[in-house]
């Protein structure tokens, strides 16, 4: 049962490779492609509601910094927008995500560079519906707001393989990374909010977190509504004091956390269910905000 599930799972993602669309479980990169070598490549994930991918600009902005915060030739967002196009095409996907990735090419086999043509990959799939409320793991490694490639959405993700694998290890959702500081900084592939004295308090971009899309909405929608809501360094101990805690995804919206490690925490809380509405009401209100 569980293969049949896995085979009939594999034909609904939609995979479209330089130019075309490919079978999804047929080869159809380079086995010396940089990315699959090394990770060196960037990619976008958008939420997909009824056909249609939401933040479609703003996703394609911070694609333009990931290049070039790893040195790579700016993406021809033409090619990408013809995958998008071709992946979406046909039976409309009701939730689901699309994900598409650029790569550095086909490489030496260590970490210099060639100068292959950058490999262009769009996918869309179905998700499940999220949960209502989620437990997050605090994991004992930290995240590198130092980094080269802090901030920037590389393909090289195993730290976050392993992150997620140790909270879903202990009925967590996702993964909460300290930085090196000791800060606050964010989940696997989410960011986190937290409720303090009726504020809404998230890390700074200096703290390490990817810039979310869904986190800048949050911020500029809910302070658009009279909410109070600031970025700056949050220590650990924050978690202890927190009122609410939520995290924020292309994939998961406004998730409300009701649980961090075996701390309890009310969800959704107040502030949470506010900004999970607002979040809600402003997306449908404008598909490319
Ligand atoms: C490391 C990381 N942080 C945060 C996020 C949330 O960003 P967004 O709201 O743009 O999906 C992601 C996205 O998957 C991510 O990979």
């Amino acid at each position: 049962m569980g293969h049949l599930g896995e085979s009939k799972r594999a034909v609904a993602v939609r995979v479209w490779v330089n130019g075309q669309q490919v079978d999804p479980e047929a080869p159809s990169i380079a086995a010396l492609d940089h990315g699959v070598t090394v990770g060196d490549g960037v990619f976008e994930t958008c939420k997909i509601v009824n056909g249609v991918p939401f933040a479609l600009t703003r996703h394609a902005k911070r694609l333009d910094r990931s290049m070039a915060g790893l040195g790579l030739p700016a993406a021809d967002h033409g090619v990408i927008e013809a995958g998008i196009r071709s992946v979406l095409a046909g039976e409309p996907i009701a939730l689901g995500r699309l994900r598409y990735t650029v790569t550095a090419g086909a490489g030496p086999l260590g970490s210099d560079r060639g100068d292959s043509p950058l490999t262009y990959l769009v996918t869309a799939a179905p998700q499940e519906p999220n949960p209502d409320t989620a437990k997050l793991v605090v994991v004992p490694w930290t995240r590198n707001e130092h980094g080269a490639t802090t901030g920037l959405k590389t393909t090289s993700y195993a730290e976050n393989v392993v992150a997620l694998a140790f909270a879903k290890e202990r009925g967590a959702v996702e993964a909460l990374f300290a930085n090196t500081a000791g800060n606050l900084c964010e989940c696997t592939g989410s960011n986190v909010f937290v409720v303090i004295d009726g504020e809404i308090l998230t890390p700074d971009l200096a703290s390490g977190p990817l810039a979310g899309v869904t986190r800048d909405l949050v911020i500029d929608w809910c302070r658009q509504e009279g909410l109070t809501v600031r970025a700056e360094p949050l220590p650990m101990s924050i978690l202890d004091r927190a009122a609410e805690v939520f995290i924020t995804s292309s994939t998961k919206d406004v998730l409300a956390v009701h649980a961090v490690d075996d701390w309890l925490v009310t969800a959704p809380g107040p502030l949470t269910a506010r900004a999970a509405e607002i979040f809600a009401r402003r997306s449908l209100e404008h598909l490319d905000p």
